[in-house]
């Protein structure tokens, strides 16, 4: 029997791509994925795996057995399936029709590198009915974070290696062949063969371990019905918290040995949120246990696999004394995220990758239900404006994409793992559960987990649901949200006694956009009493309102889109928006509404709508200021006008960041420097986040106080005086004045760096080595992340911390090392468009081009969306600054509003 990798036998591939092809199924009626996209065709059905994987954590290598019960629907001489960089053994390959004797071998076995299949072709058809599909095949553990992969460790001065698996979106192919598409269900039974002395982890608890000499055979419980994309193991050293959920569901954090304690937080959170959802489901969690297991080495922030979530481990430990209270809310945000997704993703999936969104939108909005509900104190709703805000963002841009979106080539499936998807996604169920209210959106979506437990749904499945619980036209409504990208800002003027209203879409760059949607509008005049919801429809609307309405007075006010629930802005006329602008001096808005005035202003003035002006002197509004999460975001939009304004006009630089230190101070002086003991979650946040602004406008009292207490800390790590969550503020201090030729700043930095063992405290610091304006300390610290020091995850974090001073050298460096880091990094999915996002922050139309040209000549499939939404943003960016050139009077109004 002929075995041949494709690649080298081009005829071969021909062949078999034309059978492929041949065979698809049609992919319009099966959740809108382009023509001519890899599926594979349900001739064949996966029911029941076997599997058995053997790896060898040092050579790095391992070794597999799979026999697949199967089901023959149509009686075809083929079985495709997917499998890439995997050597199927010659003459492995059977199949078994259940009840015969008789083993069929294939005549002929193509492995089809560009569509990641095996092609078993038969001699004639295959019998309609049950049967086993058997194999042997070997592979290598990689190091590229995804399939079966190695992750690194130290013990002492020896590197041992871990195995671990990351199989979303599209990965399980590269560790078992197997039908990798959500749609292909199936039930598992997994053996592992390795070392005695380690921990073996997968989805199910252990059935069964065998000892033999120095290997064990451990043998796992079978899965009940699951994607394969979900399947996950780990083998490697490491110790245990555990804990029980009131239920009696066994929970444990695994890490490496020695750092077990660190789970206590992520453990209390899970042990709380499982009965959570199981509530809000009203369905039990369906697995014996969870085990979440922290992995040194991690492309994405955490994966939900079934029953063994695995995560980065700056998103599941926490270091009481080293940790900062950010880095807190992460973590729970991530374990409330990836739990959320053991009922919506694991026990209903979605039928294909264009319903993406309908897993990471809900996932990310249900976290925060839950997190509100274990945090009350953190306000994570008003936090949530920030997501929303993201979202706004990229579907400002003419290159954003609609909701659900069509995936054409598996390599594009993880670009969509986006602000879209997850952001967007979020939003929009948000503005559905308000305009549905709390109650009935529950209890339509705990009867979409019922009617759809153990199978898979697409978008319109959800809305079907929330439609017969609540008789709205949810699907109509929705269509508009989730079927266009965009989103629209809503033109109010108040003409008599009625607001008229006119939607259109809104761009950042400017141009007219033709999308229309249907707005679920909420409206509140002078109080919040007075709330008001209805249907916009069409272009334009007009909204009597009620005679008492007197915008002029004191205190008077209208606000749409109220507690920023909705997903569009809105442009209010001159005098509605100066009536809002005091009523958020006065004080009479709900800091939802005025981080969310405040927002719009902002993109409006971004996209040449609004002068700067009005932008600036919004600010001032809020000098008064003290809701954690709207200061966090003045401080956003106040580092986005500095950057803005330093390119536009370079000569009022210095006035506009006195102006922004000034709005900074008097919150920053009445948070202080120390901890008071017993002081809200959200107090540390906000500290961090003022001194960080404060040392960035180079206010120079703050920047002294964040050197001085670095230097304390250097001495002793154990000091009070600089927590962590005001060391980012320190560390990019020190770092401002770090040059060529004195880097003691940038040593002392590294020096801790290298002593520290907490995956936060080190990206803490990757993130401001970058930070000088020294082209060649900028240099040296991007050289960093080529050396071994910096794990391949985390090399994103030094780019992000280059600042507008450093960005022409980041993006040489960027150009010059393009081959070797699309060598490094172009295979670990999501992570190689991260250097394109973080070296092209520029506001000329010039720059714009000479990144479009670089790209044309060099870029790769998997970030084709990427560069073009990058590109898009500089060329908004200098639009927006030839625009402010232009704006009369500007140079001296920030002179006189800049620090006395
Ligand atoms: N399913 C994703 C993990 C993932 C991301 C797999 C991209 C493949 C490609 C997981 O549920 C997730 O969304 N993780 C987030 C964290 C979450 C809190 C937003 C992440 O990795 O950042
Ligand atoms: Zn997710």
């Amino acid at each position: 029997m002929a075995f041949r990798f494709a690649a080298a036998a081009f005829a071969a591939l021909v062949l078999a791509t034309a059978i492929f092809f041949a065979r698809m199924r049609d992919n319009d009626e099966s959740g809108g994925a382009v023509k001519g996209s890899p599926r594979l065709p349900t001739s064949v059905l996966p029911r029941h795996y076997n599997l058995r994987l053997k790896p060898d954590l040092q050579a790095c290598v391992f070794d597999g057995d799979l026999s697949v019960d199967v089901e023959v629907v149509e009686g075809v001489d083929e079985i495709i399936i997917n499998a890439a960089d995997l050597k199927v053994r010659d003459g492995s390959v059977s199949f078994r029709p259940t009840g015969s004797s008789q083993v069929l071998k294939p005549a002929t076995l193509d492995l089809v590198t560009d569509h990641e299949i095996l092609v078993m072709k038969f001699k004639e058809a295959l019998p309609v009915g049950q049967g086993t599909l058997s194999m042997s095949f070997e592979g290598t553990l990689n190091d590229q974070m995804k399939g079966f992969y190695r992750s690194s460790y130290s013990v002492g001065d020896e590197k041992r290696n871990m195995a671990v698996t990351q199989f979303e979106p599209a990965d399980a192919r590269r560790c078992f062949p197997s039908w990798d598409e959500p749609s292909f269900k199936a039930t598992f039974k997994i053996v592992i063969e390795a070392p005695a002395d380690r921990v073996v982890l997968s989805n199910m608890p252990v059935e069964n371990e065998k000892m033999s000499g120095d290997s064990k055979v451990v043998e796992f419980q079978v899965t009940p019905i699951m994607s394969t994309y979900l399947v996950a193991v780990v083998v490697g050293e490491l110790s245990y918290l555990e804990g029980t959920t009131r239920d009696g569901t066994s929970v444990r954090v695994y890490t490496l040995p020695g750092k077990a304690e660190l789970g206590k937080f992520a453990l209390g959170v899970a042990v709380e949120t499982l009965p959570f959802y199981t509530e809000y489901f009203e369905t039990p969690y369906p697995l014996p246990k969870m085990d979440m297991v922290a992995i040194p080495d991690f492309a994405a922030g955490a994966m939900e696999n079934y029953g063994l979530v695995t995560y980065r481990e700056t998103a599941l430990l926490f270091d009481e004394k080293h940790s900062a209270a950010a880095n807190k809310q992460r973590v729970a945000v991530v374990v409330t995220h990836e739990l959320a997704h053991q009922w919506f993703g694991n026990l209903v999936t979605m039928e294909w990758w264009t319903h993406l969104w309908l897993n990471e939108g809900f996932a990310t909005w249900v976290s925060y239900l839950a997190a509100d509900y274990l945090f009350p104190e953190w306000k994570v709703w008003t936090q949530f404006n920030e997501l929303t805000v993201d979202a706004y963002r990229l579907d400002g841009l003419v290159e954003s994409h609609p909701i659900e979106v069509e995936v054409g080539h598996v390599r594009e499936i993880d670009e969509i793992f986006d602000a879209i998807s997850y952001k967007k996604g979020a939003s929009i169920i948000r503005m559905l559960q308000t305009y549905l209210c709390a109650k009935t959106f529950q209890k339509g979506l705990a009867s979409y987990i019922k009617k759809f437990a153990y199978r898979n749904a697409a978008t319109e499945d959800l809305w079907d649901s929330l439609s017969s619980e609540s008789g709205q036209p949810v699907k109509e409504l929705m269509n508009s949200w989730t079927k266009q990208k965009g989103y629209p800002v809503l033109a109010v003027k108040l003409v008599g006694d009625a607001l008229e209203l006119h939607q259109s879409q809104f761009l950042s760059t400017g141009q007219p956009g033709f999308g229309e949607w249907v707005i679920p509008l909420t409206l509140c005049c002078n109080s919040y009493d007075s709330y008001k919801t209805s249907l916009v429809r069409g272009t334009s609307a007009r909204i009597p309102i009620s005679h008492e309405v007197d915008t002029k007075s004191k205190g008077k006010w209208i606000k749409l889109n109220v507690g920023q629930t909705g997903f569009y802005r809105v442009q209010y006329d001159d005098h509605l928006a100066a009536s809002l602008r005091s009523a958020i001096s006065g004080g009479y808005l709900q800091p939802d509404d005025r981080f969310g005035v405040l927002d719009d202003i902002y993109a409006l003035c971004k996209a040449c709508r609004e002068p700067m002006r009005v932008l600036l002197s919004l600010m001032e509004a809020y000098s008064a200021e003290a809701d954690p999460a709207v200061l966090g975001h003045l401080i956003t939009v106040s580092r986005g006008v500095s950057w803005i304004l330093a390119d536009a006009i370079p000569a009022v630089a210095e006035d506009t960041k006195g102006f922004l230190s000034r709005l900074l101070l008097a919150p920053a002086k009445n948070v202080g420097w120390d901890a008071v003991p017993g002081e809200s979650d959200l107090v540390s946040m906000l500290r961090g986040d003022l001194m960080l602004a404060l040392v960035l406008f180079g206010h120079e009292p703050t920047v002294i106080e964040a050197k001085e207490r670095f230097y304390e800390f250097l001495k002793d790590r154990n000091t009070s005086r600089l927590p962590a969550d005001i060391r980012k503020a320190a560390y990019s201090a020190v770092m401002r004045s770090v040059t060529a030729a004195d880097k003691s700043g940038y040593d002392a930095l590294l020096q801790i760096y290298r002593e520290t063992d907490l995956g936060q405290e080190r990206t803490r610091i990757l993130s401001c080595l970058a930070a000088s304006s020294d082209t060649e300390v900028v240099r040296e610290a991007l050289n960093l992340i080529l050396t071994d020091e910096v794990r391949n995850q985390d090399a994103f974090f030094v780019l992000g911390g280059v600042r507008r001073e450093g960005r022409e050298t980041a993006w040489s460096w960027l150009k010059e090392n393009w081959s070797l880091l699309r060598s490094r990094w172009g295979d670990s999915g999501f992570l190689i468009s991260r250097f394109v996002t973080t070296t092209t922050s520029f506001s000329s139309q010039e720059k714009a081009d000479e990144i479009e040209e670089f790209f044309r000549q060099h870029g790769m499939l998997a970030i084709e969306r990427t560069v073009s939404q990058c590109v898009e943003r500089v060329r908004i960016n200098a639009r927006w600054v030839e625009f402010i050139r232009e704006e009369e009077g500007f140079k001296e109004l920030i002179s006189e509003l800049a620090l006395p």
